[in-house]
């Protein structure tokens, strides 16, 4: 028997670039996946998923040279499909419920490494940030295929994240960007140039705590997205009330047509006003991250 946790995770700049190649900002969340893995005829998990999940699964285990087939007992509070990085959470977890298993102690770099099998099947051609930020606490600055940067913040970052209710595909999305990037490469490439210049002031701003001018790039952020086609009417809607309450900034989280937002407030006496406005109509995250 092995059991594992994995994070949820947040993107806070440069989601779906990175999978072009440029950096990007995000963190893990305190909402946890948790598994436990039990040898059984067939593999099969307790709660209902799509075939896709069992494949991912067996990805994972046979990067770990686990040839069995395992009961996986699944618990978690993370939503699917709302850009909060569910699958990679539970890849994570399953690498290190199968780690276990075979009585290996691995760090965090080798846990994320054989949840990338998982990934890999969920979606096509990850950039790797989810996997690894479901693998650790804390933020990072991620560039594909480069060591990930801790980043220290000044003060802890107060964020709400709003769900919109509905699924957004992240294979299909990425490959939607990189048809974009295929069919207008000039204008892509700017975005590309304007998106790490976004990531690389937000890194100095979580370093300084300049959470104003973090709210301004998370909206610059938000229109390279919305040019690559990612965001949606229901994100739009809730970037728009957040800004209307006050938030310092906002933008879609993930990879979008759906999927969550999140909104930066001052303090976290600024979430109850958003709380009050869109609580009912949306499943809300409060996350302080820092
Ligand atoms: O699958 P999501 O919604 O958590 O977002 C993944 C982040 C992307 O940048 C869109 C894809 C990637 O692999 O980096």
């Amino acid at each position: 028997m092995g059991e594992g946790v994995g994070y949820a995770k947040t993107i806070l700049f440069g989601e779906h670039f990175v999978v072009q190649g440029s950096h990007a900002i995000g963190a893990s969340l305190s909402k946890e996946f948790s598994v436990k893995i039990t040898p059984s005829e067939k593999l099969s998990l307790n709660i209902e998923t799509g075939q896709i999940v069992l494949d991912a699964s067996r990805a994972i285990l046979d990067s770990f040279s686990l040839p069995e087939n395992y009961f996986i007992e699944a618990e978690t509070g993370i939503p699917s499909g709302a850009g909060m990085g569910w699958s990679a959470a539970y890849s994570v977890a399953l690498a290190r419920a199968a780690a276990a298993e075979k009585g290996a102690r691995l760090d965090w770099k080798e846990i994320a490494k054989h949840a990338y099998e998982g990934e890999k099947v969920f979606h096509g051609n990850p950039s790797g940030i989810d996997n690894t930020l479901a693998s650790r606490k804390g933020a990072i600055l991620f560039k594909r295929g480069e060591e990930p940067i801790p980043i220290n913040l000044k003060v802890p970052l107060n964020l709400v994240i709003a769900y919109t209710g509905k699924t957004g595909y992240t294979k299909e999305l990425v490959s939607g960007v990189a048809r974009v990037k295929e069919e207008k490469p000039e204008a892509f490439a700017d975005l590309m140039r304007e998106v790490e210049a976004i990531v690389v002031e937000a890194r100095t701003c979580l370093r300084e705590g300049n959470l104003g001018r973090l709210g301004v790039l998370m909206d610059k952020n938000q229109e390279c997205l919305r040019q690559v086609g990612v965001s949606s009417p229901e994100l739009e809607e809730l970037i728009s009330m957040f800004k209307d309450e006050g938030a310092l900034g906002a933008k879609l989280t993930g990879s979008g047509g759906g999927g969550c937002a999140i909104a930066l407030v001052r303090s976290k006496n600024d979430t109850s006003a958003i709380l009050q406005r869109i609580g009912n109509k949306y499943l809300i995250f409060e996350a302080q991250i820092g």
